[in-house]
């Protein structure tokens, strides 16, 4: 659901890059109303537009079915910005020369302006930019002029004032160039000449009458997550409808953080939710767990629980009439419309979007108030609707809960020694390219980030490393302990990410990490069966991450506290960066 009360000055023709949504959000930003639509959409859609702006994507323009634009586009007379794969696509379908590449060019690079241009107003005449590309434009079409080169790539920027069509070979969206911003509000006010239109906060009492209109006589129903989205959605129905058409309920898994249930129990007496209920189903998850350590296959089990007892929970009431429908608390980047294809999808296997669950998406009784947001803008209408900061600003948290960060392993195996370090038997899920790798991890006897990707690079039998922070145990009484997911190591793996959390927030080391998932993996020995791992991380969009570093006295705190957890035997620290390994271990 688009904002149909609402028309978009600025739409993103999406390419397939891991940035579009970001150029989308950048624009919003600016306070600018921007929708992503795919590259191919027909020119007509855009009658409407102030502006286009073509994003960057993993092609090249000589694939065949690589993504394409409208033949019509470029002569409708609508401004256009082509970003990267944007830029090629528009000298490719006009008469300039696109040529492959075969090294590429990727990081920071400098760019010189080469004259005064629209676009580049009030920018500095040489500044960084942030480069990802393999092919390049090498002559401009004509009636275009090269605006700005770099070192490496004569055509990095080119322009037609006449037409208002531009291209950019850099991303001006990510923070990483400079000034980026600086130039898509010359694209888009000075050059589209949009208007601020956009203030997610005022939006609330359209999505208000959204849901009224959407709902008419039926009531709500809601499976909440304890997340921001669904929590934020929830209260917006509330507020349309009043509580008693509003019901909801939390399925208690047994795979949540400590204190989570009664966190969300808090919230949701706050809000004066009195239809919510807890669905406490710990042991049907916990049993259907029991021995399985393929994380796809946990996570498959997880997922079809879920459907089980959402199911339970629907035919326990009325829900299932024609007088209910569903509330979904889905986000814009989410959406089909979008080009919601997460990328993470192919690696992982999330169960957001249950089978049950999109019959009655087919059947059009579902209400999504939030599908046309980003995150932070969810975060700003949680705000203007009182719900407290500490909720607002939690980390992101995987669907499958603790599940997937409680590592087991099928027999009993010896950890091996290499130069340099160990390699143990315990397996993770990595990404390098687009694909999926699943190998044992290497510990090392430091905490040197500077050198994990080179480890990695050449040790190719694993895709992880995680570096000692303490033991109970020397290295050689340590070996991998045939487990599962059990009762006892749940309770292990909750009680260690409670004092991280605890020793975290603490420190005021929460608000400087994206998220900081604590894994229990089967590494022990003497009768301690398991350790932890730490992986504090950065990420914009948990596309990509970076391991981050811990100031040391709190690192010390950490593992004096985890040792002290009866049964573990050692504490580790991950180091490694998405790519190569993901965030959550599984
Ligand atoms: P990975 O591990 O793929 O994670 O690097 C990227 C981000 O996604 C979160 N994540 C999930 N979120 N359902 C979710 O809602 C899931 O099944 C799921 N698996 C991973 C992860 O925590 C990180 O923020």
């Amino acid at each position: 659901m688009n904002d149909p009360a609402l028309e978009p000055q600025i739409y993103i023709l999406d390419t397939g890059g891991q940035y579009t949504h970001l150029i989308a959000r950048k624009v919003r930003e600016l306070g600018v109303y921007a929708e992503v639509v795919a590259s191919e959409t027909e020119t007509s859609r855009f009658s409407k537009a102030k502006g286009l702006i073509i994003s960057g994507g993993p092609s090249s323009v000589y694939e065949d079915g690589s993504p394409t634009i409208d033949g019509a586009l470029l002569r409708a007379g609508i401004p256009v910005l082509g970003i990267c794969y944007g830029q090629q696509l528009m000298a490719y379908r006009l008469d300039g020369a696109v040529t492959k590449g075969v090294k590429g060019e990727y990081g920071l690079a400098h760019l010189d302006i080469a004259g005064a241009s629209p676009l580049f107003r009030g920018v500095a005449n040489h500044q960084q930019v942030w480069m990802s590309h393999r092919d390049t434009v090498t002559a401009p079409p004509t009636g275009y002029s090269v605006l700005a080169s770099t070192d490496t790539c004569a055509v990095a920027a080119i322009g037609n004032e006449a037409t208002r069509q531009y291209g950019v070979q850099f991303h001006p969206e990510v923070v990483h160039t400079t000034e980026g911003l600086k130039i898509l509000r010359n694209f888009v006010f000075a050059i589209c000449g949009c208007t601020e239109d956009w203030q997610p906060a005022s939006r609330i009492p359209v999505v208000e009458q959204q849901i009224r209109d959407v709902a008419g006589d039926r009531n709500i129903f809601f499976f909440v997550s304890g997340g921001v989205d669904s929590t934020v959605a929830y209260t917006l129905c509330l507020r349309a409808l009043g509580e008693a058409r509003v019901h909801g309920a939390y399925v208690d898994t047994g795979l949540m953080r400590e204190g989570e249930t009664e966190f969300v129990r808090g919230i949701f007496d706050s809000l004066g939710a009195r239809h919510f209920r807890i669905e406490l189903a710990q042991e049907e998850f916990l049993g259907a767990l029991d021995g399985v350590t393929e994380p796809e296959r946990k996570r498959k089990i997880i997922g079809e629980k879920f459907v089980e007892i959402q199911e339970t929970v629907l035919e326990s009431g009325p829900y299932l009439d024609g007088q209910w429908i569903l509330g979904q608390g889905t986000i814009y980047p989410d959406t089909i419309e979008s080009g919601g294809t997460a990328k993470a999808d192919l690696i992982k296997t999330h169960h957001n979007r249950v089978a049950g669950i999109q019959k009655l998406i087919d059947a059009k009784r579902i209400v999504e108030p939030l599908a046309s947001f980003y995150k932070d803008e969810v975060r700003e209408i949680g705000r203007e609707l009182g719900l407290p900061a500490a909720f607002l600003d939690r980390h992101p948290f995987p669907g499958p809960g603790l599940g997937i960060r409680c590592l087991g392993a099928e027999r009993d195996e010896p950890i091996e020694v290499i130069d340099g370090g160990w390699i143990a038997p315990v397996h993770s899920v990595g990404v390098q390219g687009d694909s999926r790798s699943y190998r044992p991890v290497l510990i090392v006897d430091h905490l040197d980030h500077a050198h994990a990707t080179e480890a990695i690079n050449a040790n190719q039998r694993v895709n992880r490393v995680i570096g000692i922070v303490g033991r109970n145990l020397p290295m050689d009484r340590l070996s991998v302990i045939a487990s599962g997911i059990s009762p006892d190591r749940m309770d292990r793996l909750r009680h260690a990410d409670a004092v991280v959390r605890r020793l975290s927030l603490e420190a005021d080391f929460e608000s400087q990490v994206w998220q900081f998932p604590v894994v229990l993996i089967p590494v022990g020995g003497d009768g301690l069966p398991d350790s932890v791992v730490l992986r504090p991380i950065h990420s914009v969009d948990g596309m990509t991450a970076q391991s981050v570093v811990m100031p040391k006295p709190l690192l010390h705190r950490m593992r004096d506290a985890l040792l002290a957890i009866p049964g573990v035997a050692a504490v580790f620290y991950d180091l490694t960066h998405k790519p190569p390994g993901t965030i959550e271990w599984e």
